[in-house]
């Protein structure tokens, strides 16, 4: 077996240094949501991991054979969810002989582990990886990830007035809570949209054509997301409703998200979601369940803005089709 050696840095100048460093915890998004609101079994999961980080980065040296017992001046975590996604954010700081991107990293793995550990017996499939977004300090100056996500990116539907329909018998007779509409005004306005109006009609062709009709034309909202009603069932008639409410049929951002959510589910093309424009409006059709809500935001996600722009007459910007 080769040598292995510790990197002497005694005469190396003691500086400022910094490092940061994330971790992307993915997984199903109704577990991570829970988890992130607290309403798992083992309780508040945020509060811990920021604590498991904390303590993991003040043990990197002890965990990690060639590196150096370092006097760390601070270390924070800050977490968000985002996108069905927990992005944690580790920083630490030190007047020392040798970075402290370790001590970032250690902290950042070790705060997913402990939300993982939290979630594990709803849902073992979670992943994640870990990556240095940014050092400072010693010799080698400022080193920064170019692909660095920008928080100011994640509000993609700042100024979008938007509309939520809910498409069901039940939820509209009050027989069960409406998680899968609470679901869709939740993500709306954590992308930054205006939710103006989220009503709820049964499963009734009049019913769901005459309310896209009045959403549309009285509050005139750049996009309607409807959930439910999309199946194959004798009941489910929102396609249909839907294309008799619309002047012009989109149907391509639906099969978009068929195909890209059938990654977790075949099911997926059992919803005959279609989408369409009425005047300046964009309606788009989503499933029913919550998870399948989820699933269809996420995808929808990276087309949703530019649509919704060309709905409007807007151009092929050079942000949009051209480099999308
Ligand atoms: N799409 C995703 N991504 N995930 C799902 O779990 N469920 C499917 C499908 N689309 C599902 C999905 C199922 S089981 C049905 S029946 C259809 O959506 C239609 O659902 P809806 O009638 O509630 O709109």
């Amino acid at each position: 077996m080769g040598e292995v050696r510790m990197v002497d840095v005694g005469e190396k100048a003691e500086t400022r240094r910094e490092a940061e460093a994330e971790a992307i915890l993915r997984g199903d998004p109704l577990v991570l949501r829970a988890l992130w609101e607290g309403k798992l079994p083992k309780g508040q999961a945020i509060p811990a991991a920021q604590v498991a980080g904390t303590f993991a980065a003040k043990r990197t040296p002890e965990l990690l054979p060639m590196c150096h017992p370092i006097r760390l001046d601070s270390v924070e975590l800050s977490m968000s969810l985002e996108e069905g996604q927990i992005i944690i954010r580790a920083r630490a700081r030190t007047h020392d002989r040798t970075g402290v991107e370790m001590e970032a990293l250690t902290a950042a793995s070790v705060a997913a582990l402990c939300l993982y550990d939290w979630a594990k017996s709803q849902d073992p499939g979670m992943e994640f990886s870990v990556r240095l977004i940014r050092k400072s300090g010693g010799k080698s100056g400022v080193w920064e990830r170019e692909t660095a996500p920008q928080p100011s990116e994640s509000r993609l539907l700042e100024g979008v007035r938007a509309a939520v329909l809910t498409i069901s018998d039940r939820a509209s007779s009050g027989v069960y809570t409406d998680e899968s509409g609470a679901l869709v005004q939740r993500w709306l306005e954590e992308q930054g949209a205006e939710v103006v109006s989220y009503t709820l009609v049964p499963d009734d062709r009049d019913a769901i054509r005459n309310e896209l009709i009045r959403l549309s034309d009285s509050l005139q909202p750049e996009l309607i997301l409807t959930t439910g009603g999309t199946g194959p069932s004798p009941r489910d008639v929102t396609p249909e409703a839907t294309r008799s409410a619309i002047d012009r049929e989109l149907s391509s951002i639906t099969d978009w998200l068929r195909l890209q959510t059938a990654i977790h589910t075949p099911f997926a093309y059992l919803s005959r979601a279609t989408a369409g424009v009425r005047g300046r409006t964009l309606i788009v059709n989503l499933p029913g369940s919550p998870r399948a809500v989820q699933e269809h935001l996420d995808a929808l996600r990276p087309l949703l803005r530019h649509a919704i722009q060309m709905v409007q007459g807007g151009d092929h910007t050079p942000k949009g089709c051209g480099d999308a």
